[in-house]
């Protein structure tokens, strides 16, 4: 068979791990040739694309991005888009797809398998971890990782200079992020777009992490929003999902906590720090097997579902499952966290 594969939406740490697992697996074992595919849904939308053989992976199960290149071109907000891919599929005879991507790309994927019978199987991908249908995506063990180290190195210069420091993290609708690397870098505050915060309480917590003689860290997602108000949101332009790009939560917040407890406060915005460099090994593992998997899901044709991880098996579930609802904290989930807060 002849597969293209493509990576679409924001990149994360492992996009190349999946790569390499598919076209090793795909060309030694199975004898397939692959077409790779530039820049998420551009590439098959403008039929452009790279050689994809062994000797084009060697070497990239470490490196964070992805060699295909990403972007967030949504084909049905293009003319003809579906039929423009399924003639282009055919111009370079390719027999199927392996779109690897978040609710975005996979939501393509699945209108595009529902639609117009695209043969597609997808792997799911993204840092945000909110993807209902499997226990975890690659890019998110290394994100949390990375914001946690930042969250350990502001605890110390936080409590020399008697600051209150603002950690703001990526999650637009879901506080992943937010959660576990507040939880795992022993944050006073944790602050996430699925519980509008009272921005009082959140002084309360300051004043009281200031009476033990530490210094506060409050880590909040960018989608996060105080009760009664809207996002901090940097442009109003859409992206092609219809996204607005969030970010600035942290600012607004360093001057109501200073306003409000007279108290020096600082904001540090990780933004894409949090996407780049070298995936864990448990998102290199992810990653990898979810590759293998999906090799397995196109040799037996099951077009139209994902690899998903449930416990410890990796599983095929259908795309419209997969891309039907978000996956957000659960509030008990959140509320285990509000006994170190303050
Ligand atoms: O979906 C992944 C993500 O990193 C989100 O957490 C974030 O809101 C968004 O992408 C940022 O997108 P961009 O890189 O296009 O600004």
């Amino acid at each position: 068979m002849r597969i293209g594969v493509l990576t679409g939406g924001g990149d994360c740490p492992g996009l190349n791990a999946v790569i390499r697992a598919i076209v090793r697996k795909g060309v030694e074992r199975c004898g397939h040739e692959f077409v790779g595919y530039r820049d998420g849904w551009r590439g098959p939308l403008e039929r452009d694309s790279r050689p994809l053989g062994v000797p084009e992976v060697r070497g990239i199960l470490p490196r964070g991005g992805t060699i295909l290149g990403a972007s967030r071109t949504n084909p049905f907000k293009e003319d003809g888009g579906a039929e423009r891919i399924a003639a282009n599929l055919e111009a370079d005879g390719v027999d199927g797809l392996i779109a690897i991507g978040g609710e975005d790309t996979l939501g393509a994927a699945a209108r595009l398998h529902r639609e117009h019978g695209t043969p597609v199987v997808g792997v799911p991908k993204t840092i945000d971890n909110d993807l209902g249908a499997t226990d975890y995506t690659f890019g998110f063990d290394t994100a949390v990782n990375i914001a946690m180290e930042a969250i350990d190195r502001l605890h110390t210069t936080a409590d020399s200079h008697h600051r209150v420091l603002i950690v703001e993290v990526m999650g637009r609708h879901a506080g992943w992020i937010a959660f576990h690397s507040g939880l795992a870098g022993g944050a006073n505050v944790i602050l996430i777009p699925e519980l509008p915060f009272d921005v009082e309480r959140v002084c309360e917590f300051v004043g009281r992490r200031f009476e033990s003689n530490y210094a506060p860290i409050v880590v909040v997602a960018e989608g996060a929003t105080p009760v009664g108000g809207m996002p901090e949101v940097q442009e109003d332009e859409l992206d092609a999902f219809g996204h607005v790009r969030l970010g600035g939560i942290a600012h607004w917040l360093e001057g109501e906590i200073e306003r409000r407890t007279g108290k020096e406060a600082r904001a540090t915005v990780l933004g894409h720090v949090q996407r780049g460099g070298t995936p864990t090994a448990f998102d290199r593992v992810l990653a990898t097997r979810f590759g293998l998997h999906a090799i397995d899901a196109v040799d037996s044709g099951r077009w139209g579902t994902m690899t998903a991880l449930r416990g410890t098996d990796i599983q095929l579930v259908s795309l419209d499952e997969a891309t039907a609802e978000l996956k957000t904290v659960p509030e008990s989930l959140y509320s285990e966290a509000e006994v170190f807060f303050g």
